[in-house]
């Protein structure tokens, strides 16, 4: 992957947009599909879904008042973070209702906003499936923008895949296979059970959030965009996504398409057979982007671990 020009980002919270103008004649950003436009819900045929689904649902997602959210954390106190990305700091919380949530406090100054929290709020609250996280409420007062998750126990794959502690275990094959099967049911869901399908654009490790049994669930969706649908092949965009997760082509070229996310899930899964980061900075430069050092490996160790990812996609296929 030579040409991909996203290489060049070396903070992995350092988010996202690598921005390529649309080529010229197509649609711009404002002009293309998203779910922020006026194209109307999602309609989803269900699956583990827990609300109806007919192409015209309501909102399900909670208000909260930033007061509420303040008491769920203790007033955000530290020894509730749980960790933070490109759109704030995330908070382990208990409601009133005493259910545990995650919440997440965007950063005024970071790097995503509005439209991300838009986004996130209408799609989760159209789209149901049990390897999707659930999204319980949100909060909009004033110029404060908060989003209220189920809490996912286990953290995130990237916390369980690197930077091991001496208190985490090392995944074993059955549960990395497992992540694997049910992230691809949370994507197949998106692509081929919502009408119209839905691109996700942000699929990447720290993003594979697990519950209990190390049941996993896509998370964040501020970037997801909806497909083409009809004749069209793809939809421009800017080039928004993480870096090593990112397609090449779409990168080049700003064309999204749903094999987009198809190639991310391929970067997850080298992670999984791997164990290394899609961009280890760390690392020589030669090793630095998992795809490209994969594809510079010798012949033999490459067939091996084409065996690994044949095998996996054939687990995942039956
Ligand atoms: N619903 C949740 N339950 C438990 N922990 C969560 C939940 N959502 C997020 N986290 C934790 O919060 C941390 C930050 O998540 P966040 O999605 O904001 O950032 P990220 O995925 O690391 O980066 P990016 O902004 O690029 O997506 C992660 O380490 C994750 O483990
Ligand atoms: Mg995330």
């Amino acid at each position: 992957m030579g040409c991909f020009p996203c290489g060049g980002g070396s903070n992995k919270k350092t988010k996202k947009e690598d921005q390529i103008p649309p080529p010229s004649g197509e649609k711009s950003e404002k002009a293309s599909r998203s779910a922020s436009s006026k194209d109307g819900p999602v309609d989803v045929k269900k699956e583990g879904a827990s609300s109806e689904s007919n192409g015209s649902q309501q909102i399900s997602a909670q208000t909260f008042t930033f007061r509420e959210l303040a008491a769920a954390t203790r007033n955000f106190r530290p020894d509730c973070f749980l960790g933070e990305g490109g759109f704030g700091k995330v908070y382990k919380g208990r409601l009133e209702s005493s259910n545990q949530v995650a919440i997440k406090q965007l950063d005024q100054n970071g790097l995503q906003g509005n439209r991300e929290f838009l986004v996130e709020v209408l799609m989760l609250s159209l789209l149901h499936h049990t390897n999707l996280v659930n999204l319980i409420g949100y909060c909009a007062d004033g110029d404060q923008r908060l989003l209220v998750y189920e809490y996912m126990a286990l953290g995130s794959l990237e916390n369980h895949l690197h930077d091991l502690t001496s208190e985490k275990k090392r995944l074993d094959w059955n549960t990395r296979m497992k992540i694997a099967a049910g992230a691809a049911k949370g994507l197949e869901y998106l692509h081929d059970k919502a009408t119209p399908p839905v691109i996700y654009r942000d699929l990447k490790c720290s993003n594979i959030l697990l519950g209990e049994g190390f049941h996993p669930k896509l998370s964040d969706f501020g970037l997801a965009k909806l497909a083409p649908v009809g004749d069209n092949s793809h939809v421009s965009t800017r080039v928004m996504g993480t870096y090593g997760y990112c397609a090449p082509e779409y990168a080049m070229t700003g064309q999204l398409t749903i094999k987009s996310d198809i190639y991310s899930f391929g970067v997850v899964l080298l992670e999984l057979i791997t164990g290394r980061r899609a961009i280890d900075t760390s690392k020589t430069a030669g090793e630095q982007n998992l795809v490209a050092w994969v594809s510079s490996l010798p012949r033999s160790q490459i067939v091996i671990i084409r065996k690994f990812f044949v095998f996996m996609v054939v687990i995942l296929m039956i």
